[in-house]
């Protein structure tokens, strides 16, 4: 199966970090289409393209832009969210080291549409390798007149700092990341007010995932028509999926929005590796739904996943073979996430612990039917009054484990140890 490459294109050519060599395989085209346009225009452009958001909520990306165009005020920011936290995920990182300009390209149209003038670049710290790659990629922009005063010989403004992480996954979440780049402990704020109207250092902020901004330019460069004319229909585009666990190949690959997840774990990752079965996969990353092999004949775009009780979300596909057991992926899970807890909400803070204990005791053979009931009320809890998205993607995994692999609990109850339940973190 032959992948579409449209923002992973350049991955194989030397130097992307140049300017020179990014606009020799088409860089920049869609800035300077893009230029020609007032803010409206790209807005409807956008809107007319049909993208959404890559990160994982597929948020109309046109409407965030709209909410800050609307917005008073003459100082406005554009993000770019590059704080790749979701485990097992490094699609964006594949896009910052192979194509770096295209990045810039979507936050200086972006930028075009609301009249913001400054652009920030969020990194997460172990992407630290990254920040001077970046930096180089920025000079080399500015000193060829495509970032800074009147770029491209427009009367547009517009440069881009780069700021870090310091490793707290909860830092990807929009507004946690605007308190960390301001200084602050990161911690979500409560939204609304949504970022459109009170975002980086209160002001009005559009904030887009680095894949999201990387479709930008090719959508300006070659028109809505061609962006509509791969993927689906309510997804146009193509997606990046990083495909690991328990596959013959693993990696990050680029095909269009509705692409089978059966055939890309078999026809592209070569299926299942060591001669094992396929005991279930994790759609979404560790905050996706854990799903059976009966359930994997299904298009991957955003709403038919979500339609099918899965959860898309950044693309990432966890492969697990059989020698594991599902309720040791959730506790894995949920040992990632108890870390990871800012604390700063009760449901997330104390409710993550509490499963946490309750699926080591199912899964240690202490367990009963009530426990698993209590993960129930507490996972519905959780998503419906914990602060942000760290709290609402917890008890993914533990909800739909326990929908899809109901057996699986059910042979734990008033039993011994289970053998496959490793006291060991990771795929076996
Ligand atoms: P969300 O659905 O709350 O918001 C999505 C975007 O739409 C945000 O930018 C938000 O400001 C905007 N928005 C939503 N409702 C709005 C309204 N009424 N008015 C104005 N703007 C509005 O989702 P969130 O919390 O931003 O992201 C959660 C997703 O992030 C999860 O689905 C998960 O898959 C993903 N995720 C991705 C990670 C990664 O490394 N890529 C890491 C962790 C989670």
């Amino acid at each position: 199966m032959e992948e579409t490459r449209v923002l992973l294109r350049n991955k194989d050519v030397a130097n992307m970090v140049d300017v020179a060599v990014s606009m020799e395989h088409g860089g920049y085209v869609g800035l300077r289409n893009a230029l020609l346009m007032d803010g409206a225009q790209v807005i409807e452009t956008l809107r007319d393209s049909g993208l959404r958001g890559r990160g994982g909520a597929g948020f109309p990306t046109w409407m965030k832009i709209k909410f800050a165009y609307d917005a008073g005020g003459t100082s406005k920011v554009v993000v770019c969210n590059a704080d790749e936290g979701e485990p097992g995920t490094s699609k964006d990182r594949i896009l910052l080291s192979t194509d770096p300009h295209s990045i810039f390209e979507g936050m200086a149209i972006v930028g075009k549409a609301i009249g913001a003038g400054r652009g920030f670049i969020y990194l997460r710290a172990e992407y630290s390798y990254l920040f001077p790659i970046l930096e180089n990629a920025l000079d080399s922009a500015r000193k060829s007149g495509i970032l800074g005063k009147n770029i491209l010989g427009s009367d547009f403004s517009f440069d881009i700092e780069m700021r870090s992480g310091a490793g707290a996954y909860v830092c990807g979440e929009e507004t946690a990341l605007f308190e960390s780049i301001e200084g602050k402990r990161g911690e979500p704020r409560t939204r609304p007010p949504y970022p459109g109207t009170y975002g980086l250092f209160g002001l009005p902020t559009v904030l887009n995932n680095v894949e999201t901004l990387a479709n930008i330019g090719p959508i300006f460069a070659n028109g809505v028509d061609w962006f509509r004319s791969i993927g689906s229909e309510n997804s146009p585009g193509t997606k990046l999926f990083t495909v690991t666990g328990n596959v013959h190949r693993r990696g990050v690959f680029e095909f269009p929005m509705g692409t089978n997840l059966k055939d890309i774990i078999y026809e592209v990752c070569g299926g299942i590796a060591g001669g094992k079965e396929l005991l279930a996969v994790q759609t979404g990353g560790a905050s996706g739904a854990i799903i059976r092999p009966s359930q994997i004949d299904i298009p991957l775009d955003i709403d038919h996943v979500a339609s099918s009780g899965g959860r898309l979300g950044c693309g990432t596909i966890f492969v697990i073979d059989d020698s594991n057991c599902v309720l040791d992926i959730v506790k894995n899970t949920l040992e990632f996430f108890t870390n990871e807890s800012c604390g700063k909400c009760i449901p997330c803070r104390e409710g993550g612990v509490q499963l946490l204990k309750l699926i080591k005791k199912i899964s240690e053979g202490r367990g009963s039917v009530i426990d698993i009931d209590t993960m129930m009320d507490l996972s519905n809890t959780m998503r419906e009054t914990a602060l942000c998205g760290l709290g609402h993607s917890t008890p993914v995994p533990v909800l739909t484990s326990i929908a899809n692999f109901r057996d699986s609990y059910d042979r734990h109850l008033d039993k011994d140890p289970c053998s496959k339940c490793s006291p060991e973190r990771g795929l076996k």
